[in-house]
């Protein structure tokens, strides 16, 4: 069953793959009901005032660069660079001058409305270096498309995708020797965008102010893969179709703390998100979720959650989609975009038939998974021989680390200097 040596699973055609086309703002269900598009959604997303542009974007350089932790001794999220960038907004002059400014606190009046009423959404990318000391980032195009989808859908300001790309490029040349050099080290960049204005008046806010930061992180793994076991979750509903689930919005992440704490107090480390009776696979803690199956015909199956409005738009689930249909053998893969529950799941594993599992996200790139644990039964999901990961994770974090640290030229992967 499963992975035959003699019978190579992955095609040695390595077509190079496009890069993604223009955003659109609105969600995919409103596109095509604009009657229900709020009138906020299409204000937001009209221009207002100057346009963000990164031509006179002002630098003051930091009096006092901070110490730099050894790479091993780093904890994601915990260290941030010199600098960040500021660029504020309001309803009538539209984007200011952007500004990097040495990293420090906010000051916000505490009547400001993202505290009251999360009018804030952020993304995650992470900076490279490759071996020539060059610095590069992945697909930054597929976060700005989506920066700016959700900030449409919490009438915060839009951006010109390319402008706030350059200017997050100044950022990340000028705090350049933040990025550890070594393979599995990066930047990670937190592109954050809050609305400003001080008032409890529920209404889309007049002012905004988008940020970034950046934190050097490790190797999501520093011993090798770690398989984790997840706790297939139906008390909690991660999201719903026609809410916000497909949006990067912190208000989507805390909410999933206290199942995620239920989880881990019964020893699994993740829930495997469920959503409706029929028990349908969604997202995996906070990523998505990729599973491999055997089919009738003996094809194997890459099966994903497809983007139905529930499930947020991974850059590295995009990224898998992409090289799972350019590189595998398309004589022995289906790869499938469609919604699969955990019933499903359960019948392969006692068919002998689940290949694989592995979640997939931008801090890890992949997850293997080991176990899922279902109304207190355990389903096994397999992995290679001696290994904490299945073939297929194995076989992306490879592709994948190839592309951002430049180790073959990929049109994903953009030259900084
Ligand atoms: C990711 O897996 O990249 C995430 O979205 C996690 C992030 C919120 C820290």
């Amino acid at each position: 069953m499963g992975f035959s040596k003699s019978r190579p699973l992955f095609s040695s055609a390595a077509r190079r793959l496009s890069a993604s086309p223009a955003s659109y703002l609105l969600c995919r269900s409103w596109q095509h009901q604009p009657k229900f598009c709020p009138a906020s959604t299409l204000a937001a997303s009209e221009p207002v005032g100057a346009s963000l542009s990164a031509a006179n974007i002002s630098i003051e350089r930091t009096a006092a660069p901070k110490e730099k932790l050894p790479p091993t001794k780093l904890v994601f999220g915990h260290t941030f660079t010199d600098h960040m960038v500021q660029i504020p907004w309001n309803d009538t002059d539209g984007w200011l001058t952007p500004k990097i400014l040495p990293y420090q606190n906010l000051s916000l009046d505490p009547a400001t409305c993202v505290f009251h009423y999360a009018f804030e959404c952020f993304e995650g990318m992470k900076a490279y270096k490759d071996s020539n000391g060059s610095i590069r980032l992945f697909r930054p195009d597929k976060n700005m498309d989506r920066m700016s989808k959700t900030a449409a859908r919490i009438c915060l300001p839009t951006f010109d995708h390319d402008a706030l790309i350059k200017i997050i490029a100044e950022l990340v040349k000028l705090d350049g020797d933040w990025i550890p050099s070594e393979r599995g080290y990066s930047l990670y960049l937190r592109p954050t965008l809050i609305g400003t204005q001080a008032s409890l008046g529920v209404a889309p806010p007049k002012s905004a102010l988008l940020y970034v930061i950046m934190s050097p992180v490790g190797p999501y793994y520093p011993t090798g893969f770690k398989a984790v076991k997840l706790e297939a979750t139906d008390y909690a509903i991660r999201a719903w179709p026609k809410g916000v689930g497909d949006r990067k919005l912190g208000a989507n992440y805390a909410p999933g703390i206290l199942p995620q704490r239920m989880a881990a107090s019964r020893g699994f480390q993740q829930n495997l998100w469920l959503f409706g009776d029929e028990g349908y696979i969604t997202e995996v803690g906070t990523m998505n979720a990729f599973f491999v199956f055997q089919l009738p015909d003996g094809k194997l199956e890459l099966a994903t959650a497809p983007l139905d409005g529930t499930i947020l738009e991974g850059v590295t689930r995009d990224s898998i989609l992409a090289l799972a249909r350019e590189r595998f053998d398309k004589d022995k893969w289906v790869i499938s975009e469609r919604k699969f529950t955990i019933q499903e799941v359960a019948d392969h594993a006692k068919a002998g038939t689940l290949v694989e599992a592995f979640g997939s996200g931008t801090a890890a790139v992949v997850s293997p998974i080991k176990e899922i644990s279902w109304r207190g039964q355990p389903i096994a999901v397999p992995l290679q021989a001696g290994k904490e990961t299945g073939m297929v994770a194995e076989q992306m974090a490879q592709w994948i680390a190839e592309i951002q640290y430049g180790e073959v030229e990929h049109p994903w992967s953009v030259l900084l200097n």
